[in-house]
C-alpha cells in the first residue's frame, strides 16, 4: 500500500509494519507484559456509542481550541515518543514539522534525539516533556533551555516510577544498550529501505544530554548515560520543587486517580494528561478513558484535563471530549505515519484524524467540537433529568 492510499491510522500502521524491522516495529507497537492494557485502551473507546442529533445547521464546523494561551486548530496534539528516530532518521523533527503545519502542539520527549533548540525552531508552539532525573543541576539547566527556546509549557511524566517489563521487546531483541544480534540483523535485512537509512545515519544521539555527558561518547554510550539518570526517585515533593522552579504552564502526564489530580491542583499544576503511557508501563492499569469521568468530576472545572492512550480514530477523540477531556494526544498514530512516510506520513495521520473528527461532529449535529458533551453519548440523561444531577456522573452510572 502507498502512503496516498492510506485511509485510516491502521493503514499507516500496516505500511510502517512492512517498512520497519520487527525489532523496531515491536518497540513502537508493544506494551507491557501480556499487553492487556494496550488492548483495553482501545476497547474502552469502542464501549461508547454516539447519539446523533439531526436537523442542526452544521454548514460551518470548527475544531479549534484555546489551551494555555495558545490556539490550536484541533483538539489533539502529538504525544512525546522517545527514541522515535529509530523508526526513521530525523523523525522527531519530522513530527515537529507536521505538528507546526497542522497547527497542533508537538510534545518533545525527554528521550528525544532532536534537541529542544532544534525543535523550537521548527515548531515554536511545542511543549517539553521531562522525566524527573537524578542530577538536579541538569534538571535546572534543561528547564532554562526550554524557557530560553521560547517554549511555555512543561510536561512532567510521572507514570514511570520504574522501567516496565516489555516482553515483546525483550523477545525481539530491543535490550539496553541497543546492540543488534545476528538474528536481528538477518531479519532487518528484509527491510532494505530502513537498513539503508540506518547505515547512512547510524544510531541517533540523544542530543539534549550531550552537554551533560562526558565528552566523546558514542550514541549507545550516551543513551546509557541517560538511562542512568532516568527514572530518578520522585514524589510530590519533587513535583512541588518543579512547580517552584518552572514559572510557565505545568502539565503532569500519567495521572489516573482523582485524588492525585486534586493533589496536583493543590500544588498549582495547570493541567494533567490522564494517561497510562499507551499501555507500556502497568499492564493491569485502568484505561484512561474509564478513569476520566471521575477525574473530570473532581477537578475538571479548575484545571485543564487532557487524555491520551488508545486513540486511533476521530470518533475516539470525540468520545474523550464528550466525557470531559478538553484536549487529547496521540502517540502511535503519528509515529506510524512518520515511519511510513516521514513528514508527509505524519501529516497524513494528523489529517486523517482531523477529517474523521470533523465528520463525526457533522454527523452527530455538533458543529463546534468545544460543545461535545455526555449528551452526545448513548445512555446520556435526557434534558429534564439533567436538572437534577451532573450529566457526566449520571451517564457513567447508567453505562
Ligand atoms: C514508542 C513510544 C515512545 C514513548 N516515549 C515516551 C516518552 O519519552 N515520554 C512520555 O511521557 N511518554 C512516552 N510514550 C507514551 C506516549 O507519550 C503516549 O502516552 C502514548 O503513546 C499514548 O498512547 P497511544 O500510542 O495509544 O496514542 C511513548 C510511547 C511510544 C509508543
Amino acid at each position: 500500500m502507498k502512503l496516498t492510499q492510506a485511509l485510516s491510522i491502521d493503514d499507516l500502521r500496516k505500511i510502517a509494519r512492512t517498512r520497519l524491522p520487527q525489532v523496531i516495529y515491536d518497540y513502537l507497537e508493544g506494551g507491557a507484559e501480556d499487553e492487556g492494557c494496550l488492548a483495553a485502551n482501545q476497547a474502552a473507546f469502542a464501549k461508547h456509542r454516539l447519539l446523533p442529533r439531526y436537523l442542526v445547521d452544521i454548514s460551518r464546523r470548527d475544531q479549534s481550541v484555546e489551551l494555555f494561551g495558545q490556539t490550536f486548530a484541533s483538539p489533539f496534539g502529538i504525544a512525546p515518543t522517545g527514541m522515535i528516530a529509530m523508526v526513521r532518521p530525523g523523525a522527531d523533527l519530522m513530527l515537529a514539522e507536521a505538528a507546526a503545519k497542522a497547527d497542533l502542539p508537538f510534545v518533545i520527549s525527554g528521550a528525544s534525539t532532536a534537541s529542544i533548540e532544534q525543535v523550537a525552531r521548527v515548531a515554536p508552539k511545542s511543549w517539553y516533556q521531562h522525566y524527573p532525573c537524578k542530577d538536579a543541576g541538569m534538571t535546572s539547566d534543561l528547564f532554562r533551555r526550554v524557557a530560553d527556546a521560547g517554549l511555555s509549557t512543561l510536561v512532567v511524566t510521572v507514570d514511570v516510577p520504574l522501567h516496565s517489563k516489555r516482553e515483546r521487546n525483550i523477545r525481539s531483541g530491543w535490550v539496553r544498550p541497543y546492540k543488534p544480534t545476528l538474528a536481528v540483523m538477518l531479519e532487518s535485512a528484509r527491510h532494505p529501505a530502513w537498513v539503508a537509512d540506518y547505515l547512512r545515519n547510524g544510531l541517533p544521539f540523544m542530543e539534549n544530554y550531550r552537554k551533560y555527558a562526558p565528552a566523546g561518547l558514542n550514541a549507545r554510550a550516551l543513551t546509557s548515560f541517560y538511562a542512568d539518570q532516568v527514572p530518578a526517585p520522585h514524589s510530590w515533593a519533587t513535583l512541588d520543587n518543579i512547580r517552584r522552579q518552572w514559572s510557565g504552564k505545568l502539565v503532569v502526564k500519567g495521572i489516573m486517580h482523582p485524588d492525585d489530580a486534586s493533589q496536583a491542583l493543590c500544588l498549582g499544576v495547570d493541567g494533567i494528561i490522564v494517561s497510562n503511557h499507551g499501555g507500556r508501563q502497568l499492564d493491569r492499569a485502568v484505561a484512561p478513558l474509564d478513569a476520566l469521568p471521575r477525574i473530570v468530576e473532581a477537578v475538571g472545572d479548575r484545571m485543564t484535563v487532557m487524555l491520551d492512550s488508545g486513540i486511533r480514530r476521530g470518533a475516539d477523540i470525540a468520545t474523550a471530549l464528550c466525557l470531559g477531556a478538553r484536549f487529547t494526544f496521540v502517540g502511535r498514530a503519528p509515529a506510524y505515519g512518520v515511519a511510513a512516510g516521514g513528514t508527509e506520513g505524519a501529516l497524513r495521520a494528523l489529517s486523517i484524524l482531523r477529517a474523521e473528527l470533523d465528520l463525526v461532529c457533522g454527523q452527530i449535529g455538533c458543529p463546534s467540537a468545544r460543545d461535545l458533551s455526555p449528551a452526545f453519548l448513548d445512555g446520556a440523561p435526557t434534558q429534564a433529568s439533567t436538572q437534577q444531577a451532573a450529566p457526566l456522573l449520571q451517564y457513567v452510572a447508567a453505562s
